[in-house]
Order: structure tokens, then sequence, then C-alpha cells
């Protein structure tokens, strides 16, 4: 999609998979500062985004979107203003249909373009659209599109991000009007579901490129209920695939471990690599077909490589030249970008 934005994936943060409704305000300045005192922007997290809940129930007397007057007294530009301050970008989430997915808020359809409208003269610079509380037989192909000719109107770019996947599998339509779209359920803090989302996202990696990603949702460590291993796994994969490194924890009192992961420099650039291509899943070993490799090409006649071992104990995985794209007998050299395995 050719609207300048999204050339490679976006990095930033939102609340919402550590909050979700129970969002305000303070919580957004206190964040928005502490990616910055933690250094994250200059690594390139630069979006501060606000999920669902930011809206109140219903539209201001002349029709327009408006921002809970309890939870977010300041309104949507004093949190837009800020980010920018802070040479930071700002992101805001809305609905396809009447209502949020949260199913109280005020959506966008049949709003598109004065909502689109708002959110330019707030200063947004993204987009969330879901997918909730819309007409029946009004397909996703159909409504997505509106909104994204609506911004492309507002007179500001807008990076658009289509937060659907069940109804009308998007990465089939959405590379013509959205910089990303969604390919499975939403995260959770859980190994299991980690894995879930990126066999999910696996099978859509011929769709995705500069400009219009797929997105397995965003980023779960840091909120505790997995391990360091498990983290260190779950931002690999992610940042192979190509996908959208969105930080979903609390930053005011992130563990230093946690941090670490999301600071990894290496990791970063090959998420951020301009040749933008997904890393897929090559090969499967062993009964339980749980031992993985996974590559893709990079930029400067490199290659990413991971071995993910989803198996219960310590296993050996091969790596087959042929796998990788490479011809028998080619002689490369090998990094370990976590530094824990690698023994050659
Ligand atoms: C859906 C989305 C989530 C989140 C919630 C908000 O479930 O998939 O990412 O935006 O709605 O209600």
């Amino acid at each position: 999609y050719d609207n300048g934005l999204g050339k490679t994936p976006i990095m930033g943060w939102s609340g919402w998979n550590k909050y979700e409704c129970k969002i305000n305000e303070k919580i957004v300045f206190g964040n928005t500062d502490a990616l910055v005192r933690h250094g994250l922007d200059q690594l390139g997290y630069n979006y501060v985004i606000v999920d669902d809940c930011w809206a109140a129930y219903k539209r201001d007397k002349q029709g327009n979107l408006k921002s809970h007057p309890t939870t977010f007294p300041s309104g949507m530009k004093a949190l837009a203003d800020y980010a920018h301050s802070k040479g930071l970008k700002f992101g805001l989430y809305s609905d396809a249909g009447r209502r949020t997915c949260i199913g109280h808020r005020a959506g966008s359809e049949d709003h598109e373009i004065r909502d689109a409208k708002t959110f330019a003269s707030w200063g947004v610079d993204y987009l969330k659209y879901d997918n909730c509380f819309h007409k029946k037989h009004y397909y996703p192909h159909l409504r997505y599109p509106v909104m994204s000719e609506a911004l492309n109107k507002s007179g500001r770019p807008i990076f658009y991000t289509i937060c659907e996947w069940g109804e009308d599998h998007p990465a089939l339509w959405a590379g013509k009007y959205a910089n990303s779209w969604r390919t499975s359920l939403d995260v959770k803090d859980r190994w299991d579901r980690i894995q879930i989302l990126a066999d999910d996202n696996n099978m859509w990696a011929a769709y995705a490129g500069p400009g219009g990603w797929n997105d397995p949702d965003m980023l779960q460590v840091g909120n505790g209920r997995m391990s360091v291993a498990e983290y260190r796994s779950h931002f690999s994969i992610w940042s192979i695939m190509k996908a959208p490194l969105i930080i979903g924890c609390e930053l005011r009192k992130i563990r230093e471990e946690h941090l670490e992961i999301y600071k990894n420099k290496e990791i970063i650039d090959i998420n951020q690599d301009p040749l933008g291509i997904q890393a897929r899943k090559v090969s499967r070993q062993g009964r339980c077909k749980c031992r993985e490799v996974w590559a893709g090409p990079l930029s400067g006649k490199r290659i990413v490589l991971a071995l993910w071992n989803r198996d219960w104990r310590r296993v050996a995985i091969k790596v087959n030249w042929f796998d990788l794209g490479l011809e028998p007998g080619v002689s490369v050299r090998v990094r370990d970008l976590w530094k824990v395995l690698i023994r050659l």
C-alpha cells in the first residue's frame, strides 16, 4: 500500500496487552516518558498507541467522536501533542462498525470521513481499525477501503492497520488499502498462544512487504507469565516475520531482563531490514515435527535463521544448505544474535 508509510514494520508501545480497558491518560503519559527514559525511541520504537476504551460512549452534539471525560479529560489532541513534543508519533483505535469491540464505545461506521478528519485534526499518525458490530453481510473487504480512502483525504499521512482476521482473510486484499493487517486471534501472555499466532502468520508470508505487513498482534514480552527464553523466542520470531514490534507491557516498571529483549539492536535490525521479506518456516523435524528451522533473506547477501525448539527438551536441529537456498559447498559466517547458543 503506497501512502508513503510502513516501508519497514512499525515499532512502538500500546497499552492494550497490559491494561485492556483499564487505560487512562496518566498511564499513557507515564509510559510515553518511560519509553524515552529507557532509550527505546532511539532504537525505533516511536509510535505511542492508545487502543480501545479511549472514546466516550456517545458522540458529541455535532456528531464528532470525543474522548471519555473521566479517563481522558485532556482530550486526545493533548496526548498526540505530548508524543510529538518528544519526537514520537501517536496512534489511535476505532472500529469499522457501530461500536468498538469492547462493546459500548462509539465506532466509525457511516462516519468515516468525519472521523478521519477528526483524527487528522488531533494529529493522529496511526489508526488501528477493528471489526466488531458492523451491519450484516457488509464484509470487511467492502468496509475497510472506505476508511482507507477517508484517511487518504484527511490531509495527514496516517498509518492504517486492519484489525480483522477471521471473517475475510485480509492478507488477500488488504495490501491495496492498508499498511498492515492481522492474521490471527488476539495475542495472550501464554506460550501456546504465541505458537498459534506464529503458525497462522507464517501462512501469509508471501503477502507481506514494504508498505503492507502481516500482523500477528502485539508483543507480550514483560507481562510476566512467560519465561525469559519464551519471551526471547516470541520477540525473535515476531522480528524475523517482519511483524510490527509493538511493546505491550508496563514500561514504568519493566524488569531489566525484559527490557534487554526489547533493546536487542541486532534483532531489531533484522525486523527493519530494507528488503522487507518475511522469514518462513522451512523445515520441521522430529516425530513431533516441532523442531523447526525458520529462515529468510536479508539485504547484503545475508540470511536470518532461527532454530526454534518447540519440543519439551533439549534437542539437536539440523539445517540443510538447501533449506536456506544456498548452493552446496558454499561457506558462510554465522553469528548468534542472542550470544547464547552457537558453538561451531
Ligand atoms: C479486539 C482486538 C484487540 C483489541 C480489542 C479492543 O479484540 O483484536 O487487539 O484491540 O479488540 O477491544
